[in-house]
């Protein structure tokens, strides 16, 4: 235990020692904490649909009809028919031929990567992309070259110098989560093609979010769904959820039914999180005013923040990140903007580069004109009592 405490010890020095904050409600555009009502900007409710009725209703529904557990693995005894039908609307959604629910993103990720490559093939990823997609590319047994940020150059470079006889697999977030650009999937389909590659895109904070009718990466840049291989996404962001997906084609669905291990041996997600998941997937596609509203609040909140001098990353999605460098720093940062009434999560390493550390600021279509504003106003206070601007 020793080795544990000393590591625990170095974490603290460093900055970089994690505490849990326990919420006292929902997710929702105010929450409350400790007793006090801040304006949360930490969530990834980005539709603000975590404590809409109709997902409570959905949930409450499949309660009724199946009870609380699946009670075993999808291949045994855990699929209903609301699992078909979540996996049939997330396939029409994506614009896909099938798709396959899993527990998690991390697990849908880990499952895509460790069931379709594997020795002999090389894997062509993002440095920025997501830890499962890190974790799935080493459990793959694939090669792994990693490219620069959303560096189209750079992975032309290295798919050109990089033979195999394998198979060339390129993959990438599609927003990245802890920057919120969005990758540039035409130039990367465009290579696929000329490098002879299979793209695979994890769309967990696009889905819903991108795209007229909220499919995510693909949707935005209007790219055919066949160019783009593999599409993971997740059911705990803009659907509100718990759970992960993948869609693509018919075969390759179900040979991910057939061999993929997160798949095949853990218990199939519970039916009240399926039956509001299969609301929250209408709701993407029946109201786009969510997509549009959450779009313009980010655009002001990026604007309001640029013009006071913070440094804001360049992006377009509902993930504001302001870069303050030094861990500490930024978790006093965080510090101080819940003392002026906003709950806002400092974000370090590992989870970004060093050097970086950073207020990760989301949105919900649901926060008002004012929260915004609110929003503001505290990051521009605690950066003026940090320094951090004049
Ligand atoms: C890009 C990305 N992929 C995958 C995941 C994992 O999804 P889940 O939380 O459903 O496991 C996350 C975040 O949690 C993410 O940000």
């Amino acid at each position: 235990m020793q080795r544990f405490q000393s590591a625990l010890h170095h974490l603290k020095e460093a900055g970089l020692y994690r505490r849990m904050r326990s919420m006292g409600s929902a997710s929702a555009p105010r929450v409350n904490v400790d007793g006090r009502s801040l304006v949360m900007c930490a969530a990834n409710n980005y539709l603000g649909l975590v404590d809409d009725d109709r997902l409570r209703e959905g949930a409450i529904d499949a309660i009724h009809r199946y009870g609380t557990g699946a009670s075993g693995a999808r291949l045994i005894t855990g699929t209903t028919d609301l699992h078909l039908h979540l996996e049939q609307a997330l396939a029409e959604l994506k614009q896909t031929e099938a798709a396959i629910v899993l527990n998690t993103g991390y697990m849908a990720n880990l499952a895509a990567l460790s069931t379709l490559v594997g020795a002999g093939d090389v894997i062509f990823s993002d440095e920025l992309n997501h830890a499962s997609i890190i974790d799935g590319c080493r459990l793959s047994k694939a090669a792994v070259v990693v490219y620069r940020h959303n560096d189209m150059d750079d992975l032309r470079h290295k798919l050109e110098n990089y033979a195999t006889t394998g198979q060339r697999l390129i993959v990438t977030d599609g927003v990245f989560s802890m920057d919120g650009d969005v990758a540039d999937l035409p130039a990367i389909t465009d290579l696929a093609q000329a490098y002879d590659a299979w793209v695979m895109v994890d769309d967990a904070h696009a889905t819903g979010v991108f795209g007229e009718h909220g499919g995510g990466t693909a949707d935005h840049y209007g790219l055919p769904a066949d160019s783009i291989h593999i599409q993971v996404g997740t059911l705990s962001k803009a659907l509100a959820c718990e759970g992960g997906f993948i869609a693509g084609s018919t075969v390759l669905i179900d040979y991910l039914r057939n061999r993929a291990r997160p798949f095949i041996f853990s218990t199939a997600l519970s039916p009240p999180v399926i039956g509001a998941a299969l609301r929250a997937v209408e709701i993407v596609s029946a109201e786009p005013q969510r997509r549009k509203r959450l779009h313009a609040l980010a655009q002001r909140l990026r604007k309001g923040l640029s013009e006071v001098g913070l440094q804001v990353i360049p992006g377009e999605a509902p993930i504001v990140p302001i870069v303050i460098g030094d861990p500490e720093r930024t978790l006093e940062y965080s510090r101080r903007l819940e003392h002026h009434g906003v709950f806002a999560t400092a974000i370090r390493p590992p989870t970004v580069p060093p050097g970086t550390s950073r207020i990760r600021l989301t949105l919900m279509a649901t926060h008002a004109d004012e929260d915004i504003e609110q929003i503001i106003d505290a990051c521009t206070k605690a950066g003026k009592e940090l320094g951090v601007i004049s």
